[in-house]
């Protein structure tokens, strides 16, 4: 278990006109990871950016950079992720039919392996392939934007994952995504996720005000 908890700021709530160096300013204010919310318009009802910006953006920062893939299908994704730069590679189990191959994939790039799971997606679709897993993102949101209350019967399953890894006795992270903030980051941390992933909090009031945030998200 991460303790203390990381950060791993959504560049979703970047302002995009200046991607890079919002980028640099996060890193410079402490996130943890970088997190990169990919988008298709297809498994999700938005569009954000692809491999091609993620291998400009990262010559810019150090940090692991998170990519959570909201494709379908990601599969013929995965290897332009991995070149680009991205660290973890997270899937929906959704995404495709065969979701041990594609952590294999994932895997066979030599970059950790993610499972995300939508608020109404069972547990037990992990627990056949959590030992292959590096982290696990529980959505407290339904995937697709910024910005939206966080779902607190999300608690329990945060839990009940917590001890299922713990259980395994392997370090996976145990990551929440979507309506974190000071208040809700509490919750999360006591039911047992140690990746807090944050866009409207991490990003509020500009560059200024990055470090405070991050700051406010770890208290
Ligand atoms: C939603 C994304 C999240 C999003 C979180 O589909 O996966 O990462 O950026 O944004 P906030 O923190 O504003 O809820
Ligand atoms: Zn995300």
């Amino acid at each position: 278990m991460n303790d203390p908890v990381l950060i791993a700021p959504s560049l979703l709530a970047a302002d995009f006109s200046c991607l890079g160096q919002e980028l640099a300013a996060m890193d410079q204010a402490g996130a943890d990871y970088i997190h990169l919310d990919i988008m298709d318009g297809h498994f999700v009802p938005n569009i954000t950016f692809g491999p091609s910006v993620v291998a400009a953006l990262r010559p810019l920062s150090p940090k692991p950079f998170d990519a959570h893939l909201m494709i379908a299908p990601a599969d013929p994704f995965i290897e332009a992720f991995a070149k680009a730069g991205a660290d973890i590679i997270t899937v929906h189990p959704e995404a495709g039919p065969h979701l041990h191959r594609t952590l294999g994939l994932i895997k066979s790039f030599g970059k950790k392996a993610g499972v995300a799971l939508n608020p109404a997606t069972p547990l037990s679709v992990v627990e056949p392939v959590l030992s292959m897993l590096d982290l696990v993102l529980v959505m407290t949101v339904n995937p697709g934007f910024g910005g939206q209350s966080f779902l607190e019967n999300q608690l329990e399953r945060i839990g009940q994952l917590r001890r299922a890894i713990n259980a395994l006795g392997k370090t996976i992270d145990l990551e929440v995504d979507g309506g974190i903030n000071a208040q809700t980051a509490a919750l999360v941390r006591k039911a047992g996720a140690d990746v807090l992933v944050a866009g409207t909090a991490a990003f509020a009031g500009g560059p200024a005000q990055y470090q405070s945030n991050l700051d406010a998200l770890r208290r």
